[in-house]
């Protein structure tokens, strides 16, 4: 594939999607090329991996929405990037700045959307003793975890399952669907 579309992921912490979209990204047939990835963390440690594979990165401070969303779009226009992804990017990108990138916006959740928007959402889910929890990759909305969904991956919630394995369990299949679902998005 010649012509790989240009995008950026924005995260916030660890960092394993972006690490399964960067292994992604490097196959020769993979729809997108990442060449740019934003933090509003500067200690996310999905920095490091941006160091690791030498792919232009900035961290920009989230005390006012404001503020990031003008420096993330700069940069975003000036790379000309044309997909972004959010990928454990916690939170929440305003209608403004969705009206101005004007390209696809695409997330990924930790539940099986629409159940469980939002945040802490393996706790609120072993909260309520459902059977079975998931995950899912959706175009991003101004309302939140709202967007059109792309794909969604279930799992089964074991009778000792904790917050930590049902978290765990869940990325495994982030790390799956994620990538699949940007391949989806541009066929
Ligand atoms: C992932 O489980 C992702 O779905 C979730 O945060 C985790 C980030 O892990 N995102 C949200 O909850 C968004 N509201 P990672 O940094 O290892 O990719």
């Amino acid at each position: 594939m010649v012509n790989k579309t240009k995008s950026c992921v924005f995260i916030s912490g660890k960092g394993s999607n972006l690490k399964s979209l960067i292994k992604s990204s490097r196959d020769y047939n993979f729809p997108i090329k990442i060449e740019l990835i934003i933090s509003n963390n500067i200690k996310a440690n999905g920095l490091k991996l941006a160091k690791k594979y030498n792919i232009p990165f900035k961290f920009f401070p989230y005390d006012k929405q404001e503020k990031f969303e003008r420096n993330s779009l700069l940069e975003i226009k000036k790379k000309n990037i044309k997909l972004l992804c959010l990928a454990g990017f916690m939170k929440v990108l305003s209608k403004n700045f969705i009206k101005n990138f004007r390209y696809k916006i695409i997330n990924i959740h930790p539940s099986l959307l629409p159940k469980f928007k939002g945040l802490n959402t393996h706790s609120r889910v072993l909260k309520t003793k459902e059977k079975y929890s998931g995950c899912t990759v959706h175009f991003v909305t101004p309302s939140v975890d709202s967007g059109k969904i792309i794909l969604q991956k279930r799992v089964l919630i074991n009778k000792n399952e904790t917050e930590n394995s049902l978290k765990e369990k869940i990325l495994r299949q982030e790390h799956k669907i994620y990538p699949q679902s940007i391949i989806s998005i541009f066929k």
